[in-house]
């Protein structure tokens, strides 16, 4: 469907529905357009920095607080708090998730990988893949505990939030703060994605310092919906993500009935395709941070509650460099995904709707094939296409579930794709130190 969205980054938008719902010079007046209910939704503290401080004011039919009580919902595969955990410092990574042909929606297909940090704490993510094949048919979902990043690796999805209605595709994304309402409508025969939930403070645009005040993301390709509401009753269920499990509520109406907003807390969406990409153009391989398009700090300076990195298309020209990601350990744990091609840094094993984890202070880098070919090569300028990976990273430690280490779909062969790394220095026998060999350069 066509639908018009309004552009910026947690830019104050105002949007209506219905001519002259929104009112322009008070948040409450005593009597509101259409009697519409006013209703405050508030990303951070109402004492935020004016800067950080998201909020917005909600035009709706009727209150959100009109809902039954909540009661416990079990959901097998969907949690991020008090469950059966391990920590592991083995590398993992995991084949794609098939997609069950038995009829499931968005919320149905969720299962978790791995978590870290709580939703208490309100620090750290989670990290989950959706599969579905049907829509979710009067029921909505709400998460308390996490801002939503979903990345579509298949097929495309309708969201149709308090906020308006927002279609995205593979090589999109989408945000949607905590605590909004929301049902999805799977708009291809079935779908597949990535969704990282992020317990800690909303996801920004990272400065960008020497950079300038241009690249990366630009903060006008950011896309928000405009004012759509529903006005139904009937029966419906709230599902709500509350510490970190589900509860579910009835309701006698449908709550997607927001005839006018204003404010900079909303969902966006962005085509990753429009990242401006930043890469060396003398030498060396960047630290990833480069590719960051969003991020979630936390109270330590540079230190990320959670990065969503991309690798998308670039021209590699690096002279005298080994130009795929290096070896290294990181006191981030990095937890990746593929939607489209390739990943430069693994040659097979790692594919399009697949996973990989390398937790806190695990060493990865290539694969032997990658890097024998990488050292080998004669370095001209070339062009890295039809790909598009990316990392979720975060200052804590995750947390596997035992779904996602027994899983079928976990590669219990990933260590072997570093084997076959022996010693390629020279030695000779070394006179200032106890060891009998001194290493020579090649
Ligand atoms: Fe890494």
């Amino acid at each position: 469907m066509k639908l018009d969205y309004m552009s910026g980054f947690q830019n104050i938008l105002s949007t209506e529905a219905l001519k002259n719902a929104l009112p322009q010079n008070q948040n409450s007046p005593q009597k509101t357009p259409y009697s519409l209910y006013p209703e405050q939704l508030s990303s951070t503290a109402f004492t935020a920095p004016q800067k950080s401080n998201l909020k917005s004011w909600l035009y709706r039919l009727r209150p959100s607080v009109g809902h039954g009580e909540f009661k416990p919902f079990h959901h097998p595969t969907f949690f991020s708090h008090n469950f059966d955990e391990i920590c592991t410092p083995n590398p993992l990574r995991w084949s794609p998730l098939p997609i069950p042909n038995k009829s499931h929606d968005f919320i149905a297909g969720f299962m978790t990988y791995a978590v870290a940090g709580s939703p208490p704490s309100q620090a750290g993510c989670a990290v989950h893949m959706y599969t579905c094949n049907s829509s979710m048919k009067n029921s909505f979902f709400q998460n308390s505990d996490a801002e939503m990043l979903i990345v579509p690796q298949e097929g495309e999805l309708c969201f149709k939030t308090e906020f308006g209605i927002l279609e995205i595709k593979p090589l999109e994304i989408l945000v949607i703060p905590r605590g909004v309402k929301f049902q999805v409508l799977v708009q291809s025969e079935k779908a597949r994605g990535y969704v990282l939930e992020n317990f800690g403070s909303y996801l920004r645009i990272p400065d960008l310092g020497p950079i300038g005040a241009n690249g990366l993301a630009n903060p006008r390709h950011f896309l928000a919906p405009v004012a759509n509401y529903v006005d139904e009753t009937g029966t419906y269920k709230l599902l709500n993500k509350y510490m970190g499990e589900l509860f579910v509520a009835n309701l006698n109406h449908n709550p997607l009935d927001v005839v006018a907003w204003y404010g900079n807390t909303y969902p966006y969406k962005y085509d990753l395709s429009l990242f401006n990409t930043i890469n060396t153009v003398s030498f060396d391989h960047p630290d990833p941070s480069i590719f960051t398009v969003l991020t979630s700090p936390s109270h330590e300076v540079g230190t990320a509650n959670v990065d969503f990195v991309i690798f998308p298309p670039r021209w590699m020209v690096a002279e005298n460099t080994f130009r795929p990601p290096y070896f290294h350990r990181n006191c981030m744990s990095e937890f990746m995904g593929l939607i489209v091609g390739a990943y430069d840094a693994k040659q097979e094993g790692f594919l399009p709707g697949g996973a990989s984890l390398h937790n806190t202070m695990t060493p990865h880098g290539p694969d032997l094939e990658t890097y024998r070919k990488a050292t080998a090569e004669t370095l001209k300028p070339t062009k890295i296409d039809q790909t598009m990976a990316f990392m979720f990273e975060t200052r804590y430690t995750f947390r596997t579930t035992q779904q996602s280490l027994k899983s079928k779909f976990l590669q219990k062969d990933y260590l072997k794709c570093w084997d076959g790394f022996e010693p390629e220095a020279k030695v000779s026998p070394s006179k200032n130190s106890d060891s009998k060999h001194k290493v020579k350069a090649k």
